[in-house]
């Protein structure tokens, strides 16, 4: 690819990219690397077909969602930030009312470098985790939306590459190679957090991701979209359009398979839907204890003097800081925390800025508590008796407090030896997985779908199901 392309043609933008040589420079350096990843580790096979697929080239109403046949190389990944707010303030903190920072400051720069890192490291983990699962798509509607998915996270790779490029100097462009370095599931060169070094070798693993790892980048994002450094700020409200598809391909994916699982329960009259190429439902249920406890992780630990210090210097609020609370300096305030202490569950008073991560994970746990609902309803249509339910945030934890005691799905406190010998009716066994791999077998007929899934009810875009959506 000629490096001369780069300019606004190429790489759609509302960054002013052509007033700014250094950063053209930086990005012009960096552009190749990206796309010999993607190459490497971008979704194995169908790179020269077209893809129907959604491309932001403005930030207004008509221009974020822009549909047409493309092919992946040649996606249009842009550089974009939410319109900037007149004369903003930070507004929670220490620094309250002080106005928001258009460049780092000097005593914040390790922090922010540090939160912008782990975000963008999560976005091409998440597209190495997903790029063998072209080759066992259930339907031309979800290999496009897997691709939709692909192409996206890397683009808010290119967002946090951005920010890196143009505000943190030279060690901002050592860790933009970074990201393009480390590989997920490395054993030398991992990705940082652990939930996006777990292998997604299956689809109905891939809609457990979307639905539970991308909603924690949501609440991720929600947090840093009041940050008091307006570029990330603006930058993560434009992500956040793009994140809200993502978590509609997993809510609505895992909803199909329980459509498709309760129609076979129907018509064989039985639970065990295996032998008729179903997924029954309470290996669904595992398979949502396994990805929700593993996604719980991703907010740290539950207390936490770090997430004290970003909230206090105003670096990461929390979800909707300045829509739902009024009091935004969290200084009097507690919360009533579960603790372990002397080997039993009590009550503490946690400072509530060292108890930010988990007030995050708090509106994280609601949020899911909609999907589940969702997918109850569909159980609930055909007259089956059954309900999906959200383990407790202490079960199967790696991270914080919980992590190292042995705790059941409602959040009490077991023995190891209980703990073990249950375990498996709790999360899927490697049979169980090899059984859902099994069903995995690729259909790409236009209007076709695998027998383990129902068909989603409507189309991208107000196309049919039968629409080519990759043309091959
Ligand atoms: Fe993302
Ligand atoms: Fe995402």
């Amino acid at each position: 690819m000629a490096l001369a392309a780069i300019n606004s043609e190429k790489i759609p933008n509302n960054v002013h990219l052509s007033d700014d040589k250094r950063l053209q420079r930086a990005l012009e350096k960096w552009q190749p690397k990206f796309l010999s990843w993607w190459q490497d580790m971008g979704p194995e096979g169908f790179q020269a077909n077209d893809v129907y697929l959604r491309t932001a080239i403005s930030v207004d109403r008509d221009g974020w969602a822009h549909f047409g046949h493309v092919k992946m190389p040649d996606y249009r990944w842009g550089i974009f930030l939410s319109e900037a707010e007149k004369d903003r303030e930070i507004g929670f903190g220490d620094n309250i009312g002080t106005p928001a920072w258009q460049e780092v400051p000097g005593e914040h720069r390790n922090a922010l470098k540090r939160l912008i890192v782990t975000q963008g490291d999560t976005e091409p983990a998440s597209v190495e985790q997903q790029r063998l699962l072209g080759q066992t798509c259930p339907s031309l509607y979800d290999l496009r939306n897997l691709f939709q998915v692909n192409v996206e996270e890397g683009r808010h790779l290119w967002a946090m590459v951005y920010l890196l490029q143009s505000y943190f100097g030279r060690d901002g462009r050592e860790e933009a190679e970074g990201l393009l370095e480390r590989r997920s599931g490395d054993v030398d060169k991992p990705r940082i957090l652990t939930t996006f070094n777990e292998p997604i070798a299956d689809w109905l693993s891939f809609f457990m991701f979307t639905n539970f790892t991308d909603k924690d980048g949501k609440y991720q994002l929600l947090s840093l979209a009041e940050s008091g450094f307006d570029p990330l700020a603006r930058t993560a409200r434009f992500m956040l359009t793009e994140e809200a598809h993502h978590m509609f391909v997993g809510v609505t994916g895992v909803e199909r398979v329980v459509r498709r699982t309760c129609e076979l329960m129907k018509e064989y009259d039985t639970d065990d839907v295996k032998p008729y190429g179903g997924i029954p439902l309470d290996l669904i249920q595992k398979y949502i204890n396994f990805w929700y406890a593993s996604s719980l992780d991703l907010f740290g630990a539950e207390k936490s003097s770090n997430a004290a210090n970003y909230f206090a210097a105003g670096l990461k609020g929390r979800a909707w800081e300045m829509k739902k609370y009024d009091e935004h300096t969290a200084m009097n305030d507690y919360y009533d925390m579960t603790v372990l202490e002397d080997g039993r569950l009590t009550h503490s008073d946690i400072p509530l800025r060292n108890a930010m991560n988990e007030v995050l994970r708090d509106r994280y746990i609601e949020d899911n508590e909609k999907s589940t609902e969702k997918w109850n309803r569909e159980v609930a249509k055909h007259g089956i008796d059954y309900q999906f339910k959200l383990a407790s945030k202490r079960f199967h934890r790696t991270v914080g407090i919980y992590a190292g005691h042995t705790f059941n799905l409602q959040g009490e406190l077991i023995s190891q030896e209980e703990y073990k010998s249950k375990l498996d009716s709790w999360i899927p066994t490697e049979d169980e997985k090899v059984f859902v791999r099994s069903l995995m077998q690729q259909v790409i007929e236009p209007g076709k779908c695998a027998a383990w899934i129902a068909p989603p009810k409507k189309g991208i875009n107000q196309n049919p199901f039968e629409f080519e959506y990759v043309k091959l």
